[in-house]
């Protein structure tokens, strides 16, 4: 019997949604005790995109979606999964990813959320993957978005000056031949430092009651340095694996799709691996950190701009609440 070739899944098309509203350091600096220079200086971030009261979530991931299956030349129709990367959802139940379905238009395939904060496209991808090449699935629609601006404490400027709102998508199908493939994925959670960015009301743990919205405990709270400190570590050491895992050096990855956090973040990281920061896709001065969707955002943006082709080896990495990360090698 001849062994059946091995399943592996690749990207057929991408997406982004980013909302009109544009919030510049600027404005900030009329909203809280903060600085145009202190912002581009500590993080690289000179605006962001605030979504419009009438959006939700799933309304910023459905504009993506249906961009990434035009690339792809795929309906809805086509789908067999929907995995949404996401911790500010329409409603803490059911998931942002069932309204999706909805808005697609289609039924009866599983459609859910994935909560891994800005590590959540990452999962979302590493799980799609999974399905695609076990032969179960033939197509999974993959989500990272986010309305962090909903979850923020606006008078903190410890947070509200980092974050911005916005959704990337993208198709996984089968491979074929030699052409793009996922060629490895890594997934990590350390909770050790879970109470250092979190939502510390609004669960199962802590009811929103009158006194925790006054304390603002409904809102993002992040020890900033904490997290600093072990995403240059665990962004570095998980790319690094992601190579491994392909038997590829640093010198062969052709475009480092990085979550857009913080430059300072990103400069360290490309350092440690030994790439060249020219050869990072950056949009955080334009975004911000748009969480699970800064990811999917980025490689939009360079491969219709034509800077990701065809055949390129790209490293994507992400680190955010959980502590969770991931990493994942693509050739395109
Ligand atoms: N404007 C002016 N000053 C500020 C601001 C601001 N917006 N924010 C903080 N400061 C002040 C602080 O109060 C502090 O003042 P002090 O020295 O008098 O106490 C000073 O600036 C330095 O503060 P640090 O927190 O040490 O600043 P740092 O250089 O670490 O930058 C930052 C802060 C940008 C938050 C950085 O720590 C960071 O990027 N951390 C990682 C963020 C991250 O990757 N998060 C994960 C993803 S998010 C997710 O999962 C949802």
């Amino acid at each position: 019997m001849p062994d059946t070739p091995a399943l592996h899944s690749r990207i057929l098309g991408t997406g982004a949604y980013a909302p009109e509203r544009v919030l510049t350091n600027f404005d900030l600096e009329k909203m809280v005790d903060t600085s145009d220079a202190w912002i581009r200086e500590r993080t690289g971030i000179r605006e962001r995109r605030i979504a419009s009261p009438e959006e939700a979530t799933s309304d910023m991931a459905h504009v993506a979606a249906r961009r990434a299956l035009e690339m792809a030349g795929l309906t809805p129709a086509d789908l067999d999964m929907i995995i949404v990367g996401t911790v500010s959802p329409d409603l803490p139940m059911p998931a942002c990813a069932a309204f999706l379905q909805r808005k697609l238009g289609v039924t009866d395939i599983p459609a859910f959320d994935v909560s891994a904060a800005c590590a959540g496209f990452l999962y979302a991808l590493s799980i799609g993957d999974q399905f695609i090449r076990s032969g179960q699935h033939r197509h999974v629609l993959v989500v990272g978005a986010e309305l962090l601006s909903r979850m923020l404490d606006w008078e903190d400027r410890t947070t509200c000056v980092l974050f911005g709102d916005g959704a990337g998508a993208a198709v996984l199908g089968r491979g074929v031949g030699e052409g793009g493939r996922v060629l490895s994925t890594r997934l990590y959670t350390d909770s050790s430092l879970a109470d250092s960015l979190c939502i510390r009301a609004g669960g199962s743990r802590e009811r929103i009651t009158p006194e925790a919205l006054d304390a603002k405990r409904d809102k993002v709270f992040m020890n900033g340095r904490d997290i600093f400190k072990i995403a240059v570590r665990n962004l570095t050491s998980a790319s690094a694996s992601a190579l491994e895992d392909a038997r590829l050096s640093s010198a062969e990855v052709r475009w480092v799709v990085p979550h857009q956090a913080n430059l300072r973040i990103i400069a360290q990281v490309a350092q440690r691996l030994e790439i060249p920061l020219e050869r990072f896709v950056l949009n955080i001065e334009r975004f911000g950190n748009t969480s699970s969707a800064s990811i999917p955002i980025a490689l939009d943006e360079a491969v219709r701009d034509g800077r990701i082709r065809p055949g390129d080896t790209v490293l994507m990495c992400a680190l955010g609440g959980g502590v969770s990360w991931a990493s994942a090698l693509v050739r395109m």
